[in-house]
């Protein structure tokens, strides 16, 4: 037998890093997908294959490398661990054949490790019959990523669960936000790797050597989102831009912007995008331009002579789906 999830990436539209602090964050799912295809096999291996340029087959924790060497190990490892997760949930013990097809850039913050351990988990659960909530795909993956990463939110895999719009925010936990625009972006790709803990960091040394003054920023982050998240059930797109404008001047102040997206977000805003800034952690990574349908492509032109690489993105209203094939 053999069954396929599809989970969504996502894109953080707002208040990232003063999440950490206790501010809102808005997060939507966008088009972009994992695909996560399962078989049982006769024998007790995960055999894993995928076109993130690894293959390779675990037994219990031996790795054999079938294409891109010992390294394939950390890459196909959150894989295996998901897929243990629920077999090992639900006293399973059997052999699988997983393949992986993923059409987001890996590590540059839009989503593509809580996407690939969703589609996972709800590929394995599928494929066992079992009809997991979402609740559970959520609680089962962000467990499979606690033993891969440190401590994720856990907002990444309940936004590729649920699709749509989320709003996160540390003391309230997850609420879902039904919006009705698409809302396009261009997202900007610098190319730049980043690590997130790192900026992390040094946000929090900001908080330490200049408390008051973080404090006044964070309190402008929280009107931001709570002004962003009225504008969205409003459809107010022009706002939504401006909101995104200021936003980015917040960022920059906490020092996680870079040059390569400052010049992107410029180059985005000089081709007439509503609104622009960083998304994720920022210090490389990406950037997003909220645009209308009509400047879309040109938005998506002046991003790539500026040096980024323009996906064309929008909301994906459907999380995470699978189903066993005939
Ligand atoms: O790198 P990303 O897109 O997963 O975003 C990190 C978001 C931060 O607010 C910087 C960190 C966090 O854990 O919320």
């Amino acid at each position: 037998m053999k069954a396929t999830a599809v989970a969504p990436g996502k894109t953080i539209l707002v208040g990232e890093h003063f999440v950490v602090y206790g501010e809102p964050a808005v997060v939507m799912a966008i088009d972009r997908h994992v695909h996560v295809t399962v078989e049982d096999r006769v024998d007790r291996s995960l055999a894993i294959t995928s076109d993130l340029g690894v293959t390779g087959t675990f037994i219990d924790d031996a790795y054999t490398a079938v294409k891109g060497g010992e390294g394939g190990r950390r890459v196909l490892e959150p894989i295996k661990t998901a897929a243990e997760t629920v077999l090992t949930a639900f006293e399973e013990a059997r052999g699988l054949t997983i393949t992986v097809h993923s059409t987001i850039p890996p590590a540059v913050g839009l989503g593509s490790s809580g996407a690939v351990a969703v589609a996972t988990v709800s590929a394995v659960g599928r494929l066992m019959g079992r009809d997991l909530s979402a609740d559970d795909v959520i609680a089962l993956s962000t467990a499979a990523e606690t033993v891969v990463h440190r401590t994720p939110s856990g907002i990444d895999q309940a936004i590729a669960t649920y699709g749509g719009v989320l709003v996160y925010q540390k003391a309230q936990g997850i609420i879902r936000l039904p919006t009705a625009s698409a809302i396009p972006l261009v997202i900007g790709n610098t190319g730049i790797q980043r690590n997130t803990g790192v900026l992390v960091e040094g946000v929090r040394g900001k908080h330490d050597r200049f408390p008051e003054i973080m404090r006044v920023l964070n309190a402008a982050a929280n009107h931001v989102s709570r002004q962003f998240i009225d504008a969205l059930t409003r459809d107010a797109l022009p706002q939504l831009g401006e909101l995104m404008d200021i936003n980015q001047g917040l960022l920059m102040a906490i020092g996680v912007s870079h040059e390569a997206l400052d010049r992107l977000v410029y180059a985005a805003r000089a081709s007439g995008a509503l609104g622009a800034k960083l998304t994720g952690a920022g210090g490389g990574g990406c950037m997003i331009a909220l645009t209308t349908l009509d400047d879309r492509d040109r938005v998506a032109a002046a991003l790539q002579r500026a040096g980024g690489t323009p996906i064309i993105a929008q909301k994906a209203e459907r999380g995470v789906h699978s189903w066993i094939h005939a």
